[in-house]
């Protein structure tokens, strides 16, 4: 099977934990995007969805799938998202599609975070996959300068800036034994916006694809 094929069968796999009448937490992404593909299925039997990207507003209301503001829900049964690596248990680096905070946002609105991912993403140790971290502009260098401390060398994404108008660093060489202690951490640091850990907000059920099927981690 293809990426492409495995990311599709997770995307579909995942409306197993859609709650009907609920409106859903959707994420970010090219496996997100199956996911929405497949929502389309059963628009009549949710309610609607929150999203946390431009991109996948666009696609969500395409299918003709209502988007509510975060504002407007006090909370959400589920949030389906991809991730750019996960452990086993559950902790994930998030952010490669610059989507990381309005991620979180709607995260901390669900009971339960259903990731969704190729077997690829599966990893010992986060942090293979450079740290994604959306800043205010003017703290850059002193940002920079703290990963430098823990080991870690922060590049500025050329080009990005995020929907909420700030750019974003990808740190690379760090190897995060401790991710929920980091991310607590980095949180601290004035100018970050939010950092791509998700340890505080992991996933409580990982849907893996791989080449056998999909593979339910927990
Ligand atoms: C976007 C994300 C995505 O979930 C992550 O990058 C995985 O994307 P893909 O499904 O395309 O591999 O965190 O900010």
């Amino acid at each position: 099977m293809t990426q492409d094929e495995l990311k599709a069968l997770v995307g579909q796999a995942a409306l197993a934990h859609v709650v009907p009448g609920s409106i859903v937490g959707v994420g970010t992404g090219s496996t997100v995007n199956k996911f929405i593909d497949a929502l389309a299925g059963i628009r009549d039997r949710i309610a609607g969805a929150v999203s946390s990207s431009q991109q996948s507003t666009a696609r969500l209301e395409a299918h003709g799938i209502r988007v509510f503001d975060g504002n407007e829900v006090e909370h959400l049964p589920v949030y389906v998202d991809g991730a750019d690596e996960i452990d086993h248990r559950g902790f994930m680096i998030k952010g490669g599609g610059a989507a990381l905070t309005r991620e979180k946002i709607v995260a901390d609105l669900a009971d339960r975070f259903v990731c969704i991912a190729d077997a690829s993403k599966l990893v010992g140790t986060l942090g293979a996959f450079a740290l994604p971290v959306e800043i205010i502009a003017s703290a850059q260098a002193q940002i920079t300068r703290r990963f430098a401390a823990l080991g870690g060398q922060a590049t500025l994404r050329a080009g990005v800036l995020t929907d909420n108008g700030h750019p974003l660093l990808d740190v690379r060489g760090l190897s995060i034994t401790d991710p929920l202690g980091l991310e607590t951490e980095i949180n601290q640091w004035p100018g970050v916006v939010s950092v791509g850990i998700f340890a505080r907000h992991k996933a409580r059920v990982c849907l893996l694809g791989t080449a056998d099927g999909v593979r339910t981690l927990e």
